[in-house]
Parts: C-alpha cells; structure tokens; sequence
C-alpha cells in the first residue's frame, strides 16, 4: 500500500437542528483533532436534499442551516484559516467521483446498508435514488481527498466500512494502470473511522432506545447547540429517567438506558470518564445530578450557541469563509480527479 499523508476529512448535514450528539459525537472531536492533522470539515448540503423537500425544508431552509453548520464549526473552535471549512456543492468533484464509484460499488452492498432502510421506512420505492446513493457520495467526499482518518459518531461506521470496501475494489479493479502510473500498490487510502469519546451515540431524552436526531418531531428530545439557558435547564429537568437512584458502579446502569444516557453526555462534557461521574453522583437523588448536568451543560454550551448566534448575524463573513475553503478544496480535489480520470482511461 502506497503511503499516504495523514489527513481527516468529515462532514455535517445541514438540516434541522445541530444538536448535542452532533457535537459530542463528531464536531468536538473535529476542533481536537486540528491540533494535530490537517483537517477538512465540510458542509455537506448535496447530502442534505436526499430526503423529501418537505423533510430539509426548501431552499431558504437549506441555506440558512448551511451557514448555520458553517457557524457551529467556527464557534466551537475550528479555526477557517488553518483547516479547511467549505460547503460540498461547491467542489463538483464529489459528484463527479460518486460517478466513478457508482460503478465500483455493488448494488448488494448498498442493499446493506441500514441507515437506507431506516430513512426510507416502509415505502422504499418511493426514496429517492440519492437516497439509496448517500454512502457512496460519502466515499466520494472522503476520498476525493484521499484523506485517511474520519471523524463521526457511532452511527457513521457502517458508511466507513462502505468507503473501505470502494477504495480496496477501486484498488484492485486498476490495480496495474495504478502502478503503471506511478502510484504505487493503491491509489486510495483505507479510511480509519475515529469513533471517540464517551458520547459516541448519544441517545434522545424521551426515549433511550432511540438516538438523538435532528428529525425527531419532539424538541424535547435534544439538546440543540442553539438553545438558550432555559430550554436547555428544562429539557435537561424533564428527560426521562427511572426511580432508581444512580448506581455507584458502571455496571449497574445496564438496562438503564435512559440514566446511561445523562451519564454519558455527563462525562463527554466534563472531559472525564464514566466511572468518575459514578463515583461523584452514584447513590444519590437523581435530581441532584441534573441540577449538576445543567449546569455543567449551560456552562459547555452557552458560549457556543452565544457566539454561533454572533455569527449567524454576519452572513457575509460565513460566506466568505465558505467560498475561500472551497477553493482551496477544490485546489486538492481536481489534483485527485485528474489521477483517477487517468487511471481509469478517461481522455482529458
Ligand atoms: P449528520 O449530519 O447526520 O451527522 C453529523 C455527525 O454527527 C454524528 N451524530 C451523532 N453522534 C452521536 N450521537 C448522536 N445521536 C448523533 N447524531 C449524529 C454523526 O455520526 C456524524 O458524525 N453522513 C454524515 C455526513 C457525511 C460525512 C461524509 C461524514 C457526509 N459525507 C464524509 C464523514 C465523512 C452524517 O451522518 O451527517
């Protein structure tokens, strides 16, 4: 395997609302890792419409939450000038790469995937192709880039896996035009999943069999970055829970889903592990850890949601953050296109 330069690549939708899984399971993850990689984070708005209009809500909708995603990376820490912040529709490039992995995945791995089933519910034959498409795109905003480690939540690993399998047959598919040209044994980087954190899957406050989403019609489910003190006080004091203390061990929150939950956000957000959660709280009255989950979470959150609201009021900064990006995206994009265009034989 040819070697390859270390570089992370990831990627926000921008529809609905930022929430709390999103930041602790992804863009948290994002502003630590530019401190040590080169960083790509992306806005990934040709995502965004593979639902039905109503679900992303039309085009005022959409480009509002992609300055808004483009707003929360700023906000929380990631610095424009040094990473790379751009918006996908931008770089053709995606596109024009999911083309060429069209036709290396197989339509048997895609039947795979789960998040398809889960989007496209019961009437699957009304989900659109882009739908269905979603993780070879994903592949595509990867490794246009040939980037080699992905930051995402839990619920990302099954598309990373589809991208490590696009890359390994593109591999071998052009294994000798590959060498031929020079390349060496691969052209694409298999790329590592980071899945990191206590807060990989971040489960709703309603429910803690389900995961916290954007699209979950109760606002009492998540915790948006842009809710104020309050809301975040009260959905914080009405998630649910059980009648059982919390326990002082670990173990004992099994088939506790919900307090395993708060438990979990607890520790991502104080930077520390489970068990010293346990060992702080366990044993005694749920109230008192909420009241302590609040204010620990008004205390993370505040100051990002403040200042993506400061943002979000200077459109014309977050544009130009997200045009500059994309050119110096594109700049590596076209570099990549234009390997595999001769690779694969296409005249140019
Ligand atoms: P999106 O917008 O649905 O989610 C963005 C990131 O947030 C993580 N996430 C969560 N983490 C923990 N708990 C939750 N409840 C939760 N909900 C969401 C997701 O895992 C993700 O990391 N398909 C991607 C976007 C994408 C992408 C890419 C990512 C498009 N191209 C290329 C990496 C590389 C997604 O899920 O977006």
């Amino acid at each position: 395997m040819a070697r390859f330069d270390q570089l992370v690549f990831s990627g926000v939708q921008p529809t609905g609302n930022l929430h709390l899984g999103n930041y602790l399971g992804a863009i948290r993850n994002f502003v630590e890792l530019q401190k040590s990689y080169d960083c790509i984070y992306c806005v990934v708005d040709l995502h965004a419409i593979t639902q039905s209009v109503d679900v992303w809500g039309g085009p005022a909708e959409l480009t509002r939450a992609t300055r808004e995603v483009a707003a929360a990376y700023i906000a929380c820490g990631i610095d424009p000038k040094k990473q790379i912040i751009f918006n996908q529709s931008r770089v053709p490039e995606h596109a024009e790469l999911a083309w060429v992995f069209n036709c290396v995945a197989r339509i048997g791995w895609l039947n795979r995937m789960t998040q398809f089933k889960e989007k496209a519910g019961k009437d699957r034959e009304n989900a659109s192709i882009g739908l269905y498409d979603y993780p070879v795109l994903m592949a595509a905003d990867i490794l246009v880039y040939r980037a080699t480690h992905v930051p995402v939540g839990d619920d990302q690993k099954q598309h990373l896996e589809l991208s490590r399998d696009i890359a390994q047959k593109f591999n071998n598919d052009f294994a000798q035009d590959i060498a031929r040209l020079g390349h060496g044994e691969g052209y694409f980087p298999l790329p590592e999943p980071l899945i990191q954190g206590p807060a990989t899957r971040v489960m709703s406050l309603r429910d803690g069999s389900k995961k916290m989403s954007k699209s979950d019609p109760s606002d009492y489910s998540r915790i948006n970055l842009s809710d104020e003190a309050d809301a975040i006080a009260q959905k914080v004091r009405k998630a649910k829970t059980d009648p059982e203390p919390l326990p002082s061990e670990v173990e004992g929150l099994a088939g506790r889903p919900e307090a395993d939950n708060l438990v979990g956000i607890f520790a991502a957000l104080d930077g520390v592990a489970r068990p010293d959660v346990l060992k702080r709280f366990g044993g005694g009255q749920f109230s008192t850890f909420k009241n302590a989950l609040v204010d620990l979470a008004v205390a993370r959150l505040g100051p990002i949601g403040a200042e993506m609201k400061r943002l979000q009021t200077d459109a014309a900064y977050i544009d130009a953050v997200l045009k500059d990006g994309a050119e110096r995206a594109r700049a590596r994009a076209t570099r990549v296109m234009d390997e595999v265009k001769d690779i694969v034989g296409f005249l140019r």
